[in-house]
């Protein structure tokens, strides 16, 4: 059993290291998580494990950080945002855009990809760049892979759907070429400055800022806003919203349920 300083040590470093903020509730979560990171490590407690983490040293810290992030995702999830992005958001942007321009679409926590590529269904046919950013690099090859079990192509994703655009590949499920060509994975922290990336006419950072503290979220936003497009649109999750956080985004007039923000 972990004591309260060993504790502090890792909640210290998952806030400074990827913006999640634990409390002490959640001790049981922190030991599920990490001790099978134990043996691998070489290590023989999770005290030992703090002790060594307080030096910062890789690849202890990238895998802390993994093992403790939550990587749930499925296709379509909420899904009145991929239809105010087909039937509002999209439209909008195409008329304000030259002909023939590529819409920007960034997925940023994309997880195991299901929500970036649920963009690509949603607008296939139509000129795009995907890029889906994670932090944890596990879920990041899995998006790259796009290959799904039966189980994960039962959630949310409509059978015409996958009819169209996946094919069976042993007992799983494998995205076609076309959708995975038109989408490129990477890591990236939100907690880090996207400039890199250049600018983006959608954003999708959802089921994500719940894990951080509201000075985190604040910040994540701040950031967020620097990347989109003036005319752009922001999807947060359900559970998620700017008020309260950031004077930099409004609720989309057209929003209609759906969880949509533009630069306010
Ligand atoms: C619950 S999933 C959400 C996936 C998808 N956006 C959705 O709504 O289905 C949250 C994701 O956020 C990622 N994440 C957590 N902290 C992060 C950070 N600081 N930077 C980038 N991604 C992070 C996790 O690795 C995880 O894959």
């Amino acid at each position: 059993m972990l004591n309260q300083a060993g504790f502090d040590i890792f909640a210290g470093f998952l806030k400074a290291r990827s913006g999640l903020s634990i409390g002490p509730d959640k001790m049981y979560l922190l030991e599920s998580r990490l001790e099978p990171l134990l043996r691998h490590h070489g290590l023989r407690d999770l005290q030992s494990m703090a002790d060594k983490l307080r030096a910062g040293a890789e690849p202890l810290a990238s895998a802390v950080v993994e093992a403790m992030t939550t990587n749930e995702s499925f296709f379509f999830r909420e899904e009145r945002a991929f239809a105010h992005l087909a039937e509002r958001a999209v439209p909008r942007l195409r008329a304000a855009r030259p002909a023939g321009a590529s819409l920007r679409v960034w997925s940023a926590a994309c997880s195991t990809g299901q929500e970036a590529y649920s963009v690509a269904m949603q607008l296939a046919g139509q000129k795009l760049e995907i890029l889906g950013t994670d932090i944890a690099d596990q879920a990041i090859a899995r998006a790259r892979e796009g290959l799904y079990t039966q189980f994960e192509v039962q959630r949310g994703l409509p059978i015409r759907l996958l009819a169209q655009h996946f094919r069976k590949d042993q007992s799983q499920w494998r995205i076609a070429d076309a959708l995975r060509a038109g989408a490129q994975f990477r890591r990236f922290n939100l907690l880090d400055d996207g400039a890199g990336l250049g600018i983006f006419d959608v954003i999708f950072c959802r089921n994500v800022l719940i894990y951080f503290d509201q000075l985190t979220k604040s910040k994540v936003l701040a950031m967020l806003a620097r990347r989109l497009a003036p005319d752009g649109v922001l999807y947060l999750g359900g559970a998620e919203t700017v008020l309260g956080l950031s004077t930099l985004f409004a609720p989309a007039p057209d929003a209609n349920g759906a969880c949509a923000y533009v630069l306010g």
